[in-house]
């Protein structure tokens, strides 16, 4: 494909890179199924790749060992003034930052092809949609793109002469020498010199040294959410790391459900849900993330602004999300799973077990011991499925309308074992940004550095506000005093993962998280029976269908607002977690824990 001349910004900005970067070539890419085949057929030969046999054009990847995950300490928001990135993000100087990145961008391109790919994050040409063009060294990440976002020549056609884009500049930080190649070697840097930096007031992304999901696929955390929030705050909307789901009654009414959780807690189970609730439907719009903009009417309109999955494998099976296995029966790129002596993947959690010998995500011999509680996984608990959201059976009809959906409701959750209820209402706008900001999961003391307790991760969005935390929250409240009340989504706050005293789930969970789904657009209805609590709307125990299991004893605990968890709970973010945010932290929030505190 021909260089896009008649866009002098991004052929200068494509100029100065492939000049500072040295690569033998430079490719323009166009979005093709022939071009996302060429990146298969390089990767096959660098012996990066195995075809499997019985997906169709699926491939299994295994990277580094010391490239795995996102890198939460080596990501900066790099604003001018580290006031801006707030307490909760690394912050180096942005003209600090940038020299010591061009140092290792130098040359680093050497022996290797710079790929330039046009993406869209929305529907090409939504007017939700934003623009980025990513310049990338690594032919994975031009074939998860194409899967991720929406890529290529349309995407150039919008942009036209002289649009807007969010650079995005990426290597892995391991050019070729002559006579050199990667001989089966993921290519990446060492940790310390891996660099995933975001400029919020250039609204620019300089990736370096790793070639793994987040950290290299710069349109989903790095575009969509660190830059996307910045860009939300400064044009009146949310970008948020939400799911958006469509939940219908058997009268076929519909609504729309928006819904933040911190990782490890079932985000992309809950999006593809399959109800058990006779007569009712859920369908999935996206599962990582929704980009909310007000309409003419003021409702929050979502669109999902990427066009794949990047979902973690390990715990996905027939049982868990049928909807996901489904999704990745072709096409599909697996990285670091296990595979079998026939070819195909395997993970823990999978649901059966492991056939015979295989081999581990690094690259290793494994037969499974289950009398070895020990045993290392043969997929990396990291480990991801590509695929895309078209191939999703529970994909609703409208997950790529421009205009994106009306959202009627928005969740926040959690995993706690203890004092907060299954669900929750909050009584307005204002309380729903509070039960959002003191969102978290507990976590148990098992590594040395972490101190038991819960682990705020307000709105899910800690690893991905690209700004100060405390004026993320101030934008929110901003955002309610916008929309009518009329136009206002209502807030819950759900917790699937209460348990017992004996230590066991109150709640099974999965598909019966459909109850409450019921209930949630039941009270979007103005009907649903509930009672209020100090802490919100409850509802009454004959609200919500008891499933299978769940006794009657069972049903009021996990409706019982527990007096002293919830005074314990308040203090807890009065003293350890709102502190943080300093002169930040909006007014509203405070007086609305002294409120409930006061209400307790
Ligand atoms: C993700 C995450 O990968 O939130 O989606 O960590
Ligand atoms: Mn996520």
């Amino acid at each position: 494909m021909n260089p896009p001349a008649d866009h002098a910004r991004l052929a200068a900005w494509v100029n100065e890179i492939a000049a500072l970067t040295d690569p033998d070539s430079v490719v323009w890419c166009d979005g093709t199924k022939a071009e996302y085949d060429a990146m298969i057929r390089l990767s096959l030969e660098g012996g990066l790749a195995t075809p499997l046999a019985n997906r169709p054009n699926s491939y299994l990847f295994r990277s580094d060992a010391s490239d795995v995950a996102r890198v939460e300490n080596r990501t900066y928001i790099s604003s001018k003034s580290q006031d801006d990135a707030g307490p909760t993000n690394n912050w180096i100087d942005p003209v600090e930052l940038k020299a010591t990145l061009k140092g290792l961008y130098a040359n680093s391109m050497r022996g290797r092809v710079m790929y330039v790919i046009p993406f869209s994050m929305g529907p090409v040409g939504s007017p939700i949609a934003k623009i980025g063009v990513q310049i990338t060294d690594s032919p994975y990440v031009v074939a998860n793109m194409h899967i991720m976002a929406r890529v290529g020549k349309r995407v150039l056609k919008v942009l036209g002469k002289d649009g807007e884009f969010v650079p995005c500049l990426h290597s892995v930080g391991k050019p070729l020498l002559s006579c050199q190649d990667d001989a089966g070697k993921w290519p990446c840097a060492p940790l310390e010199s891996k660099y995933i930096a975001h400029f919020p007031e250039d609204k620019a992304i300089w990736s370096y040294g790793s070639g793994y999901g987040g950290n290299a696929l710069l349109g989903k955390k790095c575009l969509a959410l660190r830059i996307a929030s910045v860009i939300a705050r400064d044009e009146g909307w949310l970008a948020e790391h939400m799911l958006v789901l469509k939940i219908t009654n058997p009268e076929g009414k519909a609504k729309y459900v928006a819904a933040a959780f911190p990782s490890a807690c079932g985000k992309t189970n809950l999006a593809m849900l399959v109800p058990t609730v006779p007569g009712w439907k859920v369908e999935t719009i996206g599962d990582d993330i929704a980009w909310m903009k007000p309409g003419k009417d003021g409702r929050l309109y979502a669109i999902n602004p990427e066009a794949g999955f990047f979902g973690v494998a390990p715990g996905t099976s027939t049982e868990s999300n049928p909807n996901a296995m489904k999704s990745v029966a072709r096409n599909t790129i697996f990285t670091n799973v296990a595979l079998t002596e026939d070819g195909d993947v395997w993970w823990e959690g999978i649901g059966y077990d492991a056939p015979g010998k295989l081999i581990d995500w690094k690259g290793n011999e494994w037969v499974q011991d289950k009398a070895d509680k020990s045993q290392a996984p043969a997929a990396h608990p990291n480990s991801r499925f590509t695929a895309p959201v078209a191939q999703c059976p529970s994909a609703a009809p409208e997950w790529e309308d421009p205009n994106g959906v009306p959202i009627d409701a928005i969740l926040f959750g959690g995993r706690r074992p203890s004092t907060i209820p299954l669900v929750t209402q909050a009584t307005d706008w204002n309380h729903g940004v509070f039960l959002g900001s003191i969102m978290g999961s507990e976590v148990t003391a098992a590594a040395l550095d972490v101190k038991a307790g819960v682990r705020r991760d307000p709105f899910a969005m800690l690893p991905f506000c690209g700004y100060h935390m405390g004026d993320y929250f101030a934008h929110w409240i901003r955002m309610g005093e916008k929309t009518p009340e009329a136009a206002q989504p209502k807030f819950f706050l759900v917790n699937w993962f209460r348990k017992a005293k004996d230590g066991k789930f109150l709640w099974p969970g999965y598909g019966e998280n459909s109850r409450v789904l019921k209930w949630v657009f039941e009270r979007c209805d103005g009907a649903g029976k509930a009672v209020e609590t100090p802490v919100g709307f409850v509802p009454e125990p004959s609200a919500i269908d008891r499933p299978e299991g769940v006794s009657a004893e069972d049903m009021k605990e996990l409706l019982t607002v527990d007096q002293a968890g919830w005074q314990a709970e308040l203090e807890d973010v009065k003293a350890n977690h709102y502190p943080k945010f300093g002169a930040k932290l909006p007014k509203a929030l405070a007086d609305k824990l002294e409120a409930i505190k006061g209400k307790l």
